[in-house]
């Protein structure tokens, strides 16, 4: 059966895992590691890094190092909380042509999606460098929190990276799936998901295969970078209060903190003080350089921290009432993200659910191992050898539009199944009217604009009539990867109208199609610097060798009647293929290396008579 890759894009680790043999597995990368940073970096010579490698050069070349772009995925520039994050960042943010962020490195602007849609071109590579095999189907997993615009922004990605999405699914979801996996379990669980960038809580019903996602709710933009920024603030306050200077004018500095913060935060589940060293922190400008150099304990941190854990906890509440359950309900607790390994965040975990974590899941493989069971189900499904996992889950936001007077009508409630749909009859409110404006919301306030605008639509050609007398159906959809639709249609006539969407910050059709195009050209000749530099290290060792029997070779030809013809050969060959280098000519070099080889072959031959 056709591999699925099931990618889990995190915010600041992603995992591929496959179904193999029937049984789900993740998939290292080259260096052994089993998830890689979600980094991406762009070298001086114009050459994407990523992952390890891009994390280990990002202190030395902070401006073009790209990580957590998965919090500012599918978001409106104007937003507050981009606003915020820009400030924050090292690199250079700007707004795009939709009110949608770009980010311009070495002057060139790449939309989120684009650098999201890199980190995705790794993981299809680790799968298929592992595989020795083409693979492009997928199911990518994102928080259950994401609205329509990150979901959408999500698949894009896809996309872009030149994979087929068969579908988006949920990452507390996706852990749910690999939870259950193989176990005949009827039982009520609750998935807490603390990554790096996002907070995800949700109820499920697992019972005969079926999964029923009956709550969820959560922030996307509440996770393990937040906890690392308490830590850097608390740094930075300390080497102010201590220098009166601010580390973070300088951005080398700034990455330093970042990674050191991080670092130690990690360190304190399981030790409790570390020492945070950074030695040649900053450099004053005249001849002085500060060092920054302080104890960080457990305790403190917590304090630093408790009130992110707690946010989580009220999350938690609200979802289980909106279930009309309470924590006494749930059989099982699973413990999803890295940031979950906090003991702290397991205290107060335990503690309101009344039962310790289950603790035979693995936090940063799980959701990729659901995603690619998943996708197992999937191609299982279209061969009609159906296996017997069905997956329901549901929307976590309220749909609606804007009706008289700026209110929000919700049209489909959050925490209902998907895929869903519902319909509203809209009806002229002029005489003569011949198009009307709709504009589409998701969010939980009773006031339109206090929620997220998905987007405008405008019905165009109506009849023209006295008011009231043209109705049109309006459909709105969402599908199983949990992405809105909306489609017309005249009662009358019984014709789909037509719509134009707007104030989308989404991609249009022919970006993502020219993105997707500038990703291929850029593997493409990616692929041709590996194979010309493989090819240039391997000729240049032929010449070497070449150029080490020449001496040995002069002397059997000037004391034997041959012709210098040989010598002269060998000179226009190597010149040929230096030259090939030189103008980095792939095609010339590889067909100057049989010439080469015959080359050595003779002057080894030559050189052996002289013995
Ligand atoms: N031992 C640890 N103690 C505390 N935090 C940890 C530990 N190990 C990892 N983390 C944190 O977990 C976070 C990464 O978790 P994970 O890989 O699950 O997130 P992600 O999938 O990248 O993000 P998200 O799911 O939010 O998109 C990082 O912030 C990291 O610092
Ligand atoms: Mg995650």
């Amino acid at each position: 059966m056709e591999r699925v890759l099931g990618i889990d894009l995190g915010t600041t680790y992603s995992c591929v895992a496959v179904v193999e043999n029937g049984a789900p597995m993740v998939i290292a990368n080259k260096g052994g590691y089993r998830t890689t940073p979600s980094i991406v970096a762009f070298t001086a010579g114009g050459r994407r890094l990523v992952g390890h490698l891009a994390k280990r050069q990002a202190i030395t070349n902070p401006q073009n190092t790209l990580f957590a772009v998965k919090r500012l995925i599918g978001r409106k520039w104007n937003s507050e909380l981009v606003q915020q994050v820009k400030e924050r960042m090292p690199y250079r943010l700007m707004e795009g042509p939709h009110n949608d962020i770009r980010v311009l490195v070495q002057d060139r602007q790449y939309s989120i999606p684009e650098i999201s849609a890199i980190v995705l071109t790794e993981m299809k590579r680790v799968a298929e460098e592992f595989f020795k095999a083409p693979i492009t189907k997928a199911v990518i997993t994102c928080p259950a929190y994401f609205n329509d615009g990150q979901r959408t922004a999500t698949k894009d990605a896809g996309r872009i990276a030149g994979l087929d999405v068969l579908r988006i699914i949920n990452e507390p979801t996706a852990a749910a799936l690999a939870y259950g996996f193989g176990k005949k379990i009827e039982k009520r669980v609750a998935v807490y998901d603390l990554g790096g960038g996002t907070f995800d809580i949700s109820i499920l019903e697992i019972g005969s295969g079926v999964y029923k996602v009956i709550a969820t709710a959560g922030d996307t933009f509440l996770g393990g970078e937040d906890f690392d920024q308490r830590v850097a603030d608390w740094m930075v306050f300390n080497f102010a209060k201590e220098h009166n200077l601010d580390p973070r004018t300088d951005p080398m500095a700034l990455q330093r903190i970042k990674d050191a913060a991080e670092k130690a935060k990690c360190e304190l589940s399981f030790q409790n003080e570390v020492e945070i060293n950074l030695p040649f922190l900053f450099s004053t400008g005249k001849n002085r350089t500060l060092h920054f150099q302080k104890m960080l304990d457990r305790k403190k941190l917590e304090d630093l921290t408790v009130d992110l854990v707690e946010r989580t906890i009220d999350i938690c509440d609200r979802t289980l009432k909106d279930a009309g359950l309470s924590a006494k309900d749930i059989s099982d607790v699973i413990l999803v993200g890295g940031q979950s390994r906090m003991p702290k965040v397991q205290e107060l975990v335990q503690k309101y659910f009344g039962r310790e974590p289950c603790k035979n899941v693995h936090p940063d493989e799980v959701v990729a191992l659901g995603a690619a069971i998943q996708g197992f189900a999937l191609v299982s499904e279209q061969q009609e050898k159906k296996e017997e996992t069905l997956l329901l889950d549901v929307t976590p936001h309220s749909l609606g539009i804007m009706i008289v007077g700026g209110y929000f009508q919700t049209l489909i409630e959050k925490n209902t199944t998907v895929p869903t749909s519902a319909s509203h009859m809209f009806t002229t409110v002029k005489d003569g009217q011949t198009s009307a404006r709709i504009m589409v919301f998701q969010g939980e306030s009773k006031v339109a604009s206090e929620n997220e605008l998905l987007g405008e639509f405008i019905l165009s050609g109506l009849r023209e009539a006295p008011r009231g007398e043209v109705e049109i159906e309006i459909r709105f959809d969402i599908s199983a990867d949990g992405i809105v639709s909306v489609s017309a249609k005249d009662i009358e006539t019984g014709r789909q109208q037509s719509i134009v969407v707007t104030a989308t910050t989404g991609l249009t059709e022919d970006e993502v199609r020219r993105m997707a195009e500038d990703n291929r050209d850029y593997l493409l000749s990616a692929a041709q610097d590996e194979e010309f530099e493989k090819q240039r290290v391997q000729a240049e060792k032929i010449i070497e060798e070449i150029e080490k029997l020449l001496p040995g070779v002069g002397e059997v030809i000037s004391a034997s009647r041959f012709s210098r013809e040989a010598l002269n050969k060998a000179e226009a060959t190597i010149q040929r293929a230096r030259l090939a280098i030189k103008r980095r000519e792939l095609d010339t070099l590889t067909a100057s290396r049989e010439g080469l080889e015959r080359t050595l072959a003779t002057f080894k031959s030559l050189a052996a008579r002289k013995g």
